[in-house]
């Protein structure tokens, strides 16, 4: 039973949004308050949710196929199924089996239809940022708006380079969210150099380039996570990545390709993995497994670091999920040295910073973190949010334009902050991970912002063995 906030099922059991979406008028949702304490060791093995990114594109190319995929291990939270909703709403057929497959039946590439409702995308930038990039080529016009979250990050970023492809857009100032979207009757390829480290941006254009004639090329000086890249060739995509040099990458897709409909299975996600794994390795007598994890390169910048750090984090079984590499994760409980992460990495843990930091307040020494710039535009500002957050702590922190220095307590910090998560899961998770190994207890106002990406995470840390209960 499909039950998120902005999508009804049909008696077929497809989706189907509806004029008086709820999230389109003021709603007084319930908080839900929790407190996280120390003292139990974590041990078991379990599978933490569906790639985030991985679901996003999944969905989207599949209802750009001509036919029927079929998905399996997508990641069943809010984000995710505002994008269903959405893909829905333009025309495609969208089912969720009892048994968590997903099946979708594309309209083929410039098939999409226009909306004849706003499409809200709640808290998922990467959901809006992707489907502008793909709007922006269909001859519609659409309305993209999502929560306060999302209608305070930038939208310029992506809206740049798909005025070039002849898209029109009318939005707030700055292009925030919400905004219409005209897309460009007769598409122009473009090529485009993406000035910030962004997948996101990066894929908005490649979506865009799908419904363009002609090849549409994309620069990136530092390389992002590729699952547009892998994803556009299973589905039948001509994309030729070339790797320059000194490490960026050019991308060459050609227009208008007839995308066939591809099942996938895919992987756990890796920016889940990682708040049960800094739990593991904070929490004394520890001993866990994270099965069939995405160890895509581009991603892994977290679990290269733990180990500089010292932890203990093995590899097993490592092997191909379709066109992504994954392998299961014994994590152990381990004593962490503070190091210097370098801005170079950024790119591949964009997304664990939060949680990095908490395993640096229990490192010895300093741990210093460059290259942050990015972090700023999140759910939330993330530098802004882990230094309050830790400070709230006991942690003594130093922010210095781009780079967060944390120092660590060798062992359980103070902990006993109340944390507010201002929309944004991965403050939520990464504060009640700090409650789960530090002296006093912590609490965070309000975890249901943990729906859009981790639905279930208190329970899964709970059967880890951990303290996470409603405050
Ligand atoms: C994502 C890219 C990243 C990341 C986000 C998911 C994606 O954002 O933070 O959670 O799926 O492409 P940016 O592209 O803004 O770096």
């Amino acid at each position: 039973m499909i039950d998120g906030p902005c999508q009804n099922q049909n008696a077929d059991g497809t989706l189907a949004t509806t004029k008086t979406e709820r999230s389109f008028f003021p709603v007084t949702a319930e908080l839900l308050p929790l407190t996280a304490r120390a003292g139990h060791a974590l041990t078991g093995r379990v599978t933490v949710p569906g790639d985030k990114s991985m679901s996003h594109r999944a969905l989207i190319l599949g209802a750009l196929a001509v036919g029927q995929t079929r998905i399996t291990g997508l990641l069943d939270g809010d984000d995710v199924r505002r994008t269903a909703a959405v893909v829905a709403t333009l025309g495609a057929r969208v089912e969720r089996l009892d048994d968590g497959t997903w099946i979708v039946d594309g309209v083929g590439v410039g098939g999409l239809r226009e909306p004849a409702e706003i499409l809200d995308f709640g808290n998922s930038g990467t959901g809006a940022r992707l489907m502008m990039g793909l709007v922006a080529t269909h001859p519609i016009t659409a309305i993209f708006s999502g929560d306060a979250s999302l209608c305070r990050r930038p939208m310029a970023r992506v809206t740049t380079p798909l005025l070039q492809f002849g898209a029109g857009f009318v939005g707030r100032r700055g292009g925030l969210l919400p905004l219409a979207v005209t897309g460009a009757e007769h598409p122009m390829p473009i090529e485009y150099h993406v000035p910030v480290p962004s997948a996101q941006v990066k894929s908005a254009v490649l979506l865009a380039g799908l419904n363009t004639p002609g090849q549409t090329i994309v620069g990136e000086a530092v390389a992002t996570r590729d699952h547009s890249e892998r994803m556009l060739r299973h589905f039948g995509a001509n994309v030729a990545v070339e790797i320059l040099p000194d490490g960026g990458r050019r991308i060459v897709l050609d227009g208008q390709p007839e995308l066939k409909p591809a099942d996938l299975d895919l992987p756990a996600d890796p920016s889940s993995a990682a708040f049960p794994m800094v739990a593991a390795l904070l929490s004394e007598g520890s001993d866990i497994v994270l099965d069939n994890i995405g160890l895509n390169p581009l991603r892994t910048g977290l679990i290269d670091t733990l180990i500089e750090m010292g932890g203990s984090i093995e590899i097993l079984n490592p092997r191909l999920c379709g066109d992504e590499p994954v392998g299961d994760l014994r994590v152990r409980s381990s004593r962490l040295k503070g190091i210097t992460v370098p801005a170079a990495r950024a790119a591949s843990m964009i997304d664990e910073y939060p949680i990095l930091a908490v395993a640096a307040a229990a490192a010895d020494g300093d741990t210093i973190m460059l290259g942050l710039e990015e972090l700023k535009v999140k759910e939330s500002d993330r530098l802004a949010a882990i230094a309050r957050g830790l400070v709230a702590c006991g942690v003594t922190v130093n922010v210095e334009d781009n780079t967060l220095t944390v120092t660590g307590h060798a062992g359980p910090p103070p902990g006993g902050g109340y944390i507010k998560a201002e929309l944004d899961h991965r403050i939520a998770m990464a504060f009640l991970v700090l409650g789960t190994a530090a002296r006093q207890p912590v609490a965070i106002d309000d975890a249901t912002t943990i729906d859009t990406s981790f639905p279930g995470f208190a329970d899964l840390m709970r059967g880890l063995g951990a303290a996470i209960e409603p405050a």
